[in-house]
C-alpha cells in the first residue's frame, strides 16, 4: 500500500512549467556543503552553474563537521593501509575501485585546499598535526579550528566558488522536484523546479544536475544532523526514476551531548583519539570489556556497547571523560564553549552522552563520477551511495569522499555539456574570457496535475514528531522483522493522508521527503536478514554472505534488484601523488 502512495506521486505539486519563470545553465548543482562545492568548481571550468542552498551555507552537514578529513599524508602512512582500514569498516560492502580512487586522489584535493588558503592546524614545522579516530590503525586526521573543520572548509571551499567565474549561489532556494520530460523511470533529467521564499516556483533547466543535498538524519528522533538534513535529494531522484541502494545503513555516533535542553550535538570521536573514556553510571569504563580498542573500536560496536549497557544498568545517557586530556578547551573549543553554555567544564565533569542517528550511508546509487543511472542526474556526498563506505563509513572518511568525487562528478558533468572539450588551459577555476557559448538547453512544457485530497488538516508538526520517535524505536540502532514491518505500516498510515497534499511551503514538503526516505529505509532494513555494519537485526545477528550485495529500489518496481560489489581494481594501486612539500 505505501509503495503504491510513494509511487503514484511524480511530482510535490501541482504546475504548468510554461507558465512558471525560467533560468537556464549548463550545470545545476543542488546542495552547498563539501560536495556540492567543489562540484561546481569543478563543473564551472566549462559552462555556466547555479549552486542552490536551500537555507543558509553554515547551516549544512560540512559546516557541522567537527572530527576532520581523512586522508594519506604522514610520511608513515601509505594508500594500502587506509584501503584496508576503509574496507574492514565497510564490512564486505565496499566497492574497492571506489574506495582506492578516493584514497588515491585525496592527498591532491588537500593539497588543492591548502593553495586556496584552506587553514589546517599545523605544528610549528607548518605541517597538519593528524588526529585519530576510531578504525584508523594511525592518526590520519587532518583538522581546523581544532573541532571546527566543517566550518573551515565550508568557509574555503563557498569562497572559491563565489569567486569563480560562472559560478552563482542561490541561498534559500529549495529544489522540489527534479523534471524530466517523461514520468517514467529512464526518463533524462532536466533540472528541477524550484521555490525561494521572494521569487516563488522557478524552473532551473540545466544540461547536467548534480545532487548534493547532505543525507536524512533528521527522520530520526535522536541526531547530530542540522535540522536541513531531511534526505530532500534521495527523494527527488526516487520520484524521478533513479535507483536508490543500501538505504538500511544509517551510521549511528555513540557521543553526541545529551542534556535536556541542550542541542543533541555532536561530541566528536577525535576526542576519544585524545584518549577519553566512556564510564558507565557505576564509573566503570566499560568498553574494555566489548573490544581490544576499547573506545575507538569501530562505531557500531560502541554504539551498540552503549545501549546495551543502559538497559543493562538503567539510566539515560553514559559518560565521556575527558577529565585527564590537557588542554581540553585549546585543542576543542568549540565543545568546550557549548558546555560552558550549560555551566559544564570537561576538565571537571565528565559529559553527558548518547548514540544518534549521524550519517546516511545509502543513497542515489552511482559510479565513481557520481553518474546515477538517470540520465543527466549525477549524485555525490552524503545523498550518494557511491560504494566507499560499504556498510560501515570509516570515520572522516566523507569530507573526502565530497571533495574527491565532487571534482569527479563535476568534470563528468563538463563533459556532459562541453563534450569533447578539454578543459581550459589556465585551470585556475575560470573560464577562458568569451569562453561561454553553449546552446540552452531546450524547454519542454511540463504539467503536473495532482486532485487536491480529500482528506482534512494536517498537523505537521505531530506528523514529524511521530514520524522521527518510530524510526528511533522500530529503525534504529537495533532491529527486529517485527519492528521494521509495524515501521512499514505505521508510515503507509500517514503517508496516506500526508502524501495526497499539496503544500506551499517548504516545510510540508520535507515532511513528505521524510516520509518516503523514511519509508526506504525500513523496506531495505526490513529485506536485509542479515547484521552488517552498521545495520543490526537482533532476529538475525550474523552476516548472510548471500547477502553482501547492493540492494537498489526504484519507484514502479515492487522488488529490490541486488547488484554484486565491485572487487578490487590491481589498476588503481598506484601509490598516492603525496605533495607533502606543500604543508
Ligand atoms: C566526529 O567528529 O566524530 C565525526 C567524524 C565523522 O563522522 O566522520
Amino acid at each position: 500500500m505505501a509503495a503504491e502512495l510513494f509511487d503514484s506521486r511524480r511530482y510535490l505539486i501541482p504546475f504548468r512549467s510554461s507558465l512558471l519563470p525560467q533560468i537556464f545553465c549548463d550545470t545545476l548543482v543542488i546542495g552547498s556543503g563539501v560536495a556540492g562545492l567543489r562540484a561546481a568548481i569543478s563543473a564551472a571550468e566549462h559552462g555556466e552553474v547555479i549552486v542552490l542552498c536551500k537555507d543558509e551555507p553554515q547551516n549544512s552537514n560540512t559546516a557541522w563537521a567537527q572530527g576532520g578529513i581523512a586522508c594519506v599524508w604522514s610520511p608513515d602512512d601509505t594508500a594500502d593501509a587506509h584501503v584496508a582500514d576503509t574496507l574492514t569498516a565497510g564490512a564486505g560492502l565496499c566497492d574497492a575501485p571506489i574506495v582506492r580512487r578516493v584514497v588515491r586522489d585525496g592527498p591532491a584535493r588537500i593539497a588543492e585546499l591548502l593553495d586556496w588558503g584552506m587553514r589546517f592546524d599545523h605544528g610549528p614545522d607548518g605541517v597538519p598535526v593528524l588526529g585519530r579516530e576510531g578504525g584508523h590503525g594511525l592518526a590520519r586526521i587532518l583538522h581546523a579550528g581544532g573541532d571546527a573543520t566543517g566550518r573551515e572548509l565550508q568557509r574555503c571551499l563557498w569562497q572559491r566558488a563565489a569567486k569563480a567565474q560562472g559560478v552563482r549561489l542561490f541561498t534559500r532556494c529549495q529544489a522540489l522536484d527534479l523534471i524530466t520530460p517523461g514520468s517514467e523511470p529512464g526518463s533524462p533529467v532536466m533540472g528541477a523546479i524550484t521555490h525561494h521564499p521572494r521569487y516563488g516556483l522557478q524552473m532551473i533547466w540545466a544540461k547536467a544536475t548534480i545532487l548534493a543535498t547532505g543525507g536524512a538524519g533528521v527522520v530520526y528522533r535522536e541526531t547530530t544532523n542540522p535540522r536541513t538534513a531531511t534526505g530532500d535529494g534521495i527523494a527527488m531522484a526516487y520520484r524521478a526514476g533513479a535507483s536508490i541502494a543500501d538505504m538500511a545503513f544509517v551510521q549511528f555516533h555513540p557521543t553526541c551531548l545529551y542534556l535536556a535542553g541542550a542541542p543533541r550535538s555532536l561530541i566528536t570521536e577525535a576526542i576519544r583519539g585524545q584518549g577519553a573514556h566512556l564510564l558507565d553510571h557505576d564509573g566503570h569504563r566499560f568498553m574494555l570489556d566489548e573490544h581490544p580498542l576499547a573506545e575507538l573500536a569501530p562505531r557500531d560496536v560502541v554504539t551498540r556497547a552503549i545501549i546495551r549497557r543502559l538497559a543493562a544498568r538503567g539510566g539515560t545517557n553514559v559518560l565521556l571523560d575527558c577529565r585527564h586530556i590537557p588542554d581540553f578547551a585549546a585543542r576543542f573549543p568549540g565543545i568546550a564553549a557549548l558546555l560552558a553554555r550549560f555551566d559544564l567544564d570537561a576538565a571537571r565533569d565528565p559529559i553527558p552522552v548518547h548514540p544518534a542517528a549521524h550519517y546516511t550511508i545509502g543513497g542515489v546509487m552511482t559510479d565513481d563520477h557520481g553518474r546515477t543511472d538517470a540520465p543527466g542526474l549525477y549524485a555525490v556526498g552524503e545523498c550518494a551511495c557511491s560504494g566507499l563506505h560499504g556498510a560501515n563509513r570509516l570515520a572522516s572518511n566523507s569530507l573526502l569522499e565530497g571533495l574527491v568525487l565532487g571534482e569527479l562528478a563535476g568534470r563528468a558533468a563538463r563533459e556532459r555539456t562541453h563534450p569533447g572539450e578539454a578543459a581550459p588551459a589556465n585551470g585556475n577555476g575560470k573560464a577562458p574570457a568569451g569562453w561561454f557559448a553553449p546552446a540552452r538547453p531546450a524547454p519542454i512544457p511540463i504539467v503536473s496535475d495532482i486532485r487536491p485530497s480529500e482528506h482534512g488538516e494536517l498537523d505537521l508538526s505531530d506528523v514529524e514528531s511521530s514520524l522521527r520517535a518510530a524510526m528511533w524505536r522500530n529503525a534504529g540502532i537495533e532491529r527486529t522483522g517485527a519492528r521494521l514491518r509495524d515501521a512499514d505500516d505505521m508510515i503507509g498510515f500517514w503517508a496516506r493522508y500526508t502524501m495526497d497534499k499539496i503544500f506551499d511551503d517548504t516545510r510540508g514538503w520535507q515532511i513528505q521527503n521524510m516520509l518516503l526516505v523514511a519509508w526506504l529505509i525500513a523496506r531495505s532494513a526490513a529485506w536485509r536478514t542479515e547484521s552488517r555494519g552498521c545495520h543490526w537485526r537482533t532476529d538475525h545477528p550474523a552476516p548472510d554472505q548471500a547477502m553482501a550485495v547492493h540492494d537498489c529500489w526504484r519507484r514502479g518496481r515492487t522488488a529490490c534488484e541486488a547488484r554484486p560489489v565491485r572487487a578490487d581494481d590491481p589498476s588503481l594501486r598506484a601509490a598516492p601523488d603525496r605533495p607533502l612539500e606543500r604543508a
